[in-house]
This record gives C-alpha cells, structure tokens and sequence, in this order.
C-alpha cells in the first residue's frame, strides 16, 4: 500500500512503532530505542500506564465529549481543582485547551481582554524574548523568538516585540554568571519602557528555555525582578510552562524554584503525559474577578477544550505524579543524570556546556570550548547527532540555534519523571556511543 502520510522530512524514513512501555519503544522491526527525551519533553510518565489507560476507557465508557460553552463534566472540575491549588498565585481558576499553541494563545488573547475589561483597551502587545519558543500558531509564533522557525512567515506576524534572553553560556551582554547584573532582565524593561507600558499587555516568558536555547536556568533573582517590573509597569506575567511544568524541573511548576507568582500559567505535554491531547491556562483571582465583574464572559475557545475524556487522563497523569512521588524522584536524580552527562565532558571536547535543573539537561556542543565558538549551522552537528542515536536506538531531542539564534547545536536528555539511576545510566551509555561515532 502507497504511503499517503505527509511527513515533516520528506527523503527520510520513519521507523514504525508498534509497542512503548515506560521508556522503551518498540517498532515492527524489532529494533527498540530508548525514549531519553520523553517524545517530544512531554511523555513525563513515560509510555503505557496502566492507571491512565484505565482511567481514559473509564470515562469513554461514560461520556466521550461535552461542549464546554454548553456543559461542565466532573473530569474537568476535579483537575481544574487540583491545578488551581497546586499553582502559586490566589484563588486561581483554570481553563482546558488541547496543546500548548492553544494554552498560549488563549493566554494572550486572555490577557489583552483582561485589559479590555478594566478599560483600558490600548494594552493589547505581548513582549518575549529572543530564543524562546512558545508554539507554532501564528500568535505563539509571534511571541516567540525562534528565529528558524518564524522566519519563512515573518510577513504573516504580529508585530511584538522581543528582548534579549538569558544565555548565560553565550551572554549577549558578555558577562559570566559571576558578573551577571541580571541585564537581560533589564533589557525587557527597557523594551516595556520603548514600546510605551500603556501599549503593553503581558509578558511572555518560559521558566527555564527548553527547545531554543537547549536548556537555559535562569541566573537566581531573574524571575523575581521580572515580577516587579510586570508589577511596576502593570502588565501581566505569563509564564509558558508548557515545557518546564508537570514536573519536568522537580518542582510541579518550575517557577516555585523561584517562589514567583505568574498571572497566567500555560500548561500542556506533560499534563496529558502525551496519552492525550491536552493544555491548559491557570489564571490568578484577580484576572477571574477583572471577567466576573465587568463583561462576564471571556468566551474564546476551541471544540475540544475541556473535553472529559482528555480531563480524565490529566486528572490520573497528575494524580500518578502526585501519589508515586515523582517530583522527590525527580529532584533525586537531577544530580545524576547531570554528573554522568558531565563526566562525558572529558572524552568529548566538543561538549561545551551542560546545563539542566531536575530531569531536563541540555547539552551544547562547540567547535571551540576554550572560546565557545559554535560550530557552523552548515556542519548541521545537531542533526548528525539525533539521527546517529536514532540509529543506535537512542532518542534525543535536537535544539538548534541555541548560541545566537542562529549558530548553536545542542541535544535535550530530559527522561521520563518515574526513571531510575540504572535507566539514567543505559540513556548515558548509549549517548556516549552515539557521541564516540559522531565526535571521534
Ligand atoms: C515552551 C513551549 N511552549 C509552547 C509549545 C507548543 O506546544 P504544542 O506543540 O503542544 O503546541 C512548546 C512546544 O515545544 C514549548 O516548548
């Protein structure tokens, strides 16, 4: 039978899966890879979980779809429950979509009629940041900063602007951590300041950078100082944790490292744990009030939102997490998986950095590590590196770009939350032979 799927990469084949059970995939031909980036940072239960199996047949059995701007069903208001008590933030409320473009634009479009509602309907732009990536909607992909993959639409975006990010490996304003002053934050500021606060509004920023900068934690107090500014210039904080949530850092929200309230919290991929399509907006009180006492509605969705059957997989994802302990676990073996990922360091000059914060490390690789020098995007390192572990049944996930925007390879181990030492230590086994074929 003639393939008739559209792939991403035409000239490339695609391995068929057949089976996956926590980290290991299985296709028709027998050969297995281990998943060490969870799919795509999302599978954060890893493959197959009884529990959520069950918990999606049980609710299929019972109702497979409501509309949610006609019905509420009981999945969707326990989870909501749940997420609302776990965020930072004041009685929050919570709203489902169906990934993380839709939780991210819901965000903006949640927080331009917020200021609609106060009357104050200038405030209408999204400020972000180079090198971050929040979804491939044309208004995700406005905010965001990938530069790659904004550039063969740039004619179709929004006009938002962009400050510079921390890249603390490669900072744009040439300093180490040692000497940082948190300028990059400062920059945001300015960008607030030159684009005029009335103008503004949110900002849009992920916790920890994920796919475009190839894991970046932010210098401490970054977080805290982006929150007085949104204060000081009354705009609202979204923080996309599409990536960094669930778990992913050893915090359920990566920004409890920082004990920093958001306004807006975008959610998605781990939430489902990828057994289904599933995001979701975490709004604080005041946002809630700001609809509740004027209009009284905020009525923007999509059809799938808030389904039952996706509430209940989120609902059990979440409640596996919870009860099995998963973010100590994870917080337990952020070490390991980094110091094992470091002593590789040794063997592979090309290894620059490595940098991670639970169980989400990313490493960068450099023509020169004594200067930082990255490699030419031409060498297309990122590439040979994912597709050699393909091959040798590894799965990574690839970050380009990750220096400049430009320039700049990387590859993201970040495993599924329920691992052990002993699976951390076959994924970096496996990664060093990856990296002997690629490298020596
Ligand atoms: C931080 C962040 N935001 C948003 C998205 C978009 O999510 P989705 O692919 O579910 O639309 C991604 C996807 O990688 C992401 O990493």
């Amino acid at each position: 039978m003639q393939d008739r799927l559209f792939y991403p990469y035409l000239n490339k084949t695609y391995p068929e899966i057949v089976k996956a059970e926590g980290m290991v995939l299985k296709d028709s031909e027998g050969k297995e890879y281990l998943d060490a980036c969870s799919g795509a940072v999302s599978s954060n239960i890893g493959h197959g979980v009884p529990e959520v199996i069950e918990a999606i047949k049980k609710e299929l059995d019972q109702v497979t779809f409501t509309h949610r701007f006609k019905f509420t069903n009981a999945p969707a208001r326990q989870l909501a429950g749940l997420l609302a008590d776990l965020a930072p933030g004041e009685d929050n409320r919570v709203t489902f979509v169906s990934g993380g473009a839709e939780a991210v634009e819901y965000a903006i479009k949640l927080a331009r009629e917020y200021f609609i509602e106060l009357g104050r309907p200038s405030k209408y732009k999204v400020v972000s940041r180079w090198q971050s990536f929040h979804g491939n909607s044309l208004g995700a992909l406005s905010a965001g900063g990938s530069v790659s993959r904004r550039k063969r639409y740039s004619p179709m975006l929004l006009d938002f602007p962009h400050a510079a990010p921390h890249n603390c490996y490669h900072c744009p304003f040439g300093q180490e951590r040692s000497s940082c002053r948190l300028e990059c934050a400062r920059d945001l500021e300015q960008v607030i300041r030159r684009e005029g606060a009335e103008n503004i509004a949110a900002v849009i920023c992920e916790p920890v950078v994920g796919s475009s900068l190839c894991v970046s934690v932010p210098p401490p107090g970054y977080w805290p100082l982006l929150r007085d500014i949104c204060d000081r210039y009354d705009v609202l904080l979204i923080a996309d944790e599409v990536m960094s949530g669930v778990g992913r850092t050893g915090r359920f929200f990566a920004l409890e490292h920082w004990d920093v309230a958001p306004d807006i919290i975008a959610l998605a991929k781990g939430l489902g744990g990828c057994y289904i399509p599933l995001g979701a907006a975490v709004l604080r009180g005041k946002i809630y009030r700001a609809f509740k006492n004027n209009s009284g509605s905020f009525a923007h969705g999509h059809t799938f939102g808030g389904n039952p059957v996706a509430a209940a997989a989120g609902l059990e994802v979440v409640t596996y997490i919870l009860k099995n302990k998963l973010l100590e676990n994870t917080r337990n073996l952020e070490n390991h998986l980094l110091g094992q990922l470091r002593s590789l360091q040794d063997k592979y000059p090309a290894i620059g950095r490595i940098e991670g914060i639970g169980l989400f490390a990313g490493i960068e690789f450099v023509r020169d590590r004594s200067t930082r020098r990255p490699f030419d995007p031409s060498d297309n390192i990122t590439d040979a590196v994912v597709d050699t572990a393909l091959e040798m049944g590894l799965v990574l996930y690839g970050s380009r770009g990750c220096a400049d925007g430009i320039s700049g390879d990387g590859v993201i181990i970040a495993p599924p939350l329920n691992v052990s030492e002993n699976d951390i230590d076959a994924i970096v086994q496996r990664f060093d032979h990856v990296l002997a074929r690629v490298f020596l």
